[in-house]
């Protein structure tokens, strides 16, 4: 398989273009904030949401992920892992969510075999390293980016009037200080 350079696929290129005003940051230094910012997130969800998580390896992308589908009532008997390798894996939570993990794609014609983006009509769907190919799955992504420098946190960045709404509801849970995201590079 080829390497995502030779790919020229870029984790770090953000989603969708965004207006800089609309990014917000939340500082993220416990896990109990992470758990925090599912929680707020998501009573706000419904099927058609796109999620697009990204951040370094080990940035918290399948831990915010097990915590969202926790806060959607999956019970802690049903276990989320990384879909890594599998690539796609689908829960029955209060909504139906498709869990994605898009490090391992091979090409957008992969994507399309995986039929994420017909999912989208009646699913939420979740996609760690997903930001190249939020056109192919239909755009109006809330990308939320992980950081772990200058210290955990995390960017939420709405690509459209849908994901604008569902990043109020995230930075705006009972104890977050979100800020307008000025100057943060991921
Ligand atoms: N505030 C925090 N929020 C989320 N995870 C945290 C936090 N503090 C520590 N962690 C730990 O960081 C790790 C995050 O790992 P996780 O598998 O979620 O990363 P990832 O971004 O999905 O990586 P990958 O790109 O390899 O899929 C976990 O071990 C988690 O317990
Ligand atoms: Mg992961």
């Amino acid at each position: 398989m080829r390497s995502r350079e030779e790919r020229g696929v870029d984790p770090a290129a953000p989603a969708e273009p965004v207006a800089r005003r609309a990014a917000l940051v939340v500082p993220l230094p416990r896990r109990r904030d992470t758990v925090h910012l599912a929680q707020a997130l998501a009573p706000a969800l419904a099927p058609g949401d796109l999620l697009v998580l990204t951040g370094d390896l080990g940035a918290g992308k399948t831990f915010f992920a097990r915590a969202l589908l926790r806060a959607l009532g999956l019970p802690t008997t049903v276990a989320v892992t990384s879909p890594t390798f599998g690539l796609v894996q689908e829960y029955a939570a209060r909504l139906p969510v498709v869990h994605a993990d898009l490090y391992r794609l091979g090409s957008p014609d992969e994507l399309r075999e995986l039929g994420l983006r017909e999912r989208r009509a009646d699913a939420v769907l979740c996609v760690e390293w997903g930001a190249p190919y939020v056109a192919d799955l239909g755009g109006d992504a809330l990308e939320l980016a992980f950081c772990l420098e200058p210290g955990r946190a995390v960017v939420l960045r709405p690509g459209g009037a849908r994901a604008r709404g569902l990043a109020r509801a995230a930075a705006g849970g009972p104890d977050r200080r979100a800020a307008r995201a000025r100057g943060r590079a991921c």
